[in-house]
């Protein structure tokens, strides 16, 4: 269709993420030291057609190439694929302002959550929400996800917690999906708590996700994946391998949420069920950084949560890279922990508290996102062939992205070649 086709000129910089091998190699998360090449090209054009990157160089030698394209000029600019939100809760009834104030007195976190409060506040409301009303009030965050240049988007189930519950937040994370233009993957998180009429009963309730919720949303296609919150005082590392095993063997990946607080053992079980990522590592072991580095398992950082509940520790980013894992960032969007919806933040925290550079956090927040995603089109970059999703940033040096923090500084996205906003 040549009438969305565009060339893209006079961009300030123009970021590929290409490996700097040439990208020859099979697509996988980036590590270690591949995740600092972000593929710096300055005085290059973009050309986009049918939806696709179709090239990227001289901006002469692709009119010549692409004659009928429309030219758009994005002088003052730097041009980069979207990110990639591989982390969220973006279902949710109310927002919890409550829980912020408390903290603010001098609660902690996983107290609010041991009394009632915190996921299973969210819980509660939830269970009193249609699948319209879900559906109208995650609209406009999306909408918010997609203006600070977020277009690919996980998000998960967990505030449902009975089959039913959990059956009706995903159908509704479907019928976002569907309307986009945000692209959304859909995880099950049936493990984020134990549910009220559970209390006291943890194994019966993780019978319940293993045989009665994991085999109905692989039944009806409505999750790719599935997580478990395993943390001390929520569900244990054995809990979390029988239920991801179940989930193996329905045809979901894994994902973890690792080590948030303190040590449970949720890194090595993610590596050894295989997942597709672990995820926050606040108190990640020596030997979960090991095992992370030796695995395909990208270690997702999500320093927004720490960052909000106040925590002055935050993610070993510095001791994961240089062990050779994959680190990934992701803004854990939800009401209660880290209430943003801002990748670029994210950056700007993995730069100035977990020493990430602004290469290698741009790398986090795209290409291996992806990865975190087990996406191997090429999204998260704008390599040939790659999925044309493109943010400008009105900014001339894509460090500026992270340093200049708590702003949104994307003023243009394509999704999939198409101007959205
Ligand atoms: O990733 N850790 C568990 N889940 C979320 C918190 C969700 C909530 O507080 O509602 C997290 O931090
Ligand atoms: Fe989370």
């Amino acid at each position: 269709m040549a009438g969305s086709d565009v060339l893209i000129l006079e961009a300030d910089q123009l970021l590929t993420l290409e490996r700097a091998d040439g990208g020859g190699r099979p697509a996988g998360p980036r590590r270690g030291a591949e995740m600092s090449p972000v593929g710096l090209r300055t005085g290059e054009a973009l050309a986009i057609l049918d939806g696709r990157v179709a090239g990227v160089g001289e901006p002469g030698a692709l009119r010549a190439r692409w004659p009928a394209a429309r030219a758009e000029r994005w002088a003052g600019c730097v041009l980069a694929p979207g990110f990639v939100d591989s982390h969220t809760h973006a279902i949710f009834g109310r927002w919890r302002v409550e829980e912020f104030e408390l903290r603010a007195r001098g609660a902690d976190t996983m107290q609010i959550h041991a009394a009632g409060g915190g996921i299973a506040a969210s819980v509660r409301d939830l269970r009193g929400l249609c699948e319209d009303e879900l559906v109208e009030r995650t609209r406009p965050r999306l909408r918010r996800m997609l203006e600070h240049g977020t277009t690919t988007v996980e998000i998960k189930s967990g505030y449902g917690l009975s089959l039913e519950d959990e059956l009706r937040m995903l159908r509704a994370i479907r019928r976002l999906a569907s309307e986009g233009p945000l692209e959304v993957v859909a995880t099950f998180l049936g493990a984020h708590a134990v549910p009220p009429e559970f209390a006291g009963r943890r194994a019966d309730f993780v019978n319940a996700v293993v045989e009665e919720m994991i085999p109905r949303v692989a039944e009806g296609g409505l999750a790719e994946f599935c997580d478990v919150f395993v943390e001390p005082g929520v569900f244990t590392a054995e809990d979390g391998e029988r239920i991801l095993t179940a989930a193996r063997g329905h045809g979901l990946g894994a994902k973890v949420h690792a080590d948030e607080f303190e040590w449970g053992g949720g890194a090595e079980l993610a590596v050894r069920v295989g997942a597709a990522s672990a995820d926050h590592l606040g108190a990640v072991s020596d030997e979960g950084i090991e095992a992370l580095a030796a695995s395909q398992t990208v270690a997702t950082l999500l320093p927004g949560t720490l960052f909000f509940v106040g925590k002055q520790r935050f993610a070993p980013a510095r001791r994961l890279v240089e062990a050779g894992a994959a680190v990934a960032l992701a803004t854990d969007f939800n009401p209660g922990t880290s209430p943003t919806t801002n990748m670029q933040m994210m950056m700007s925290l993995a730069v100035a508290r977990m020493g990430m550079t602004p290469a290698e956090a741009f790398v986090a927040a795209t290409a291996n996102g992806a990865a975190a995603l087990r996406r191997v089109a090429g999204e998260g970059t704008l390599v040939v062939g790659a999925p044309a999703d493109v943010v400008a940033f009105a900014v001339s040096d894509y460090r500026h992205v992270a340093y200049r923090y708590g702003e949104n500084h994307c003023v243009a996205v394509w999704k999939r070649g198409v101007r959205v906003v």
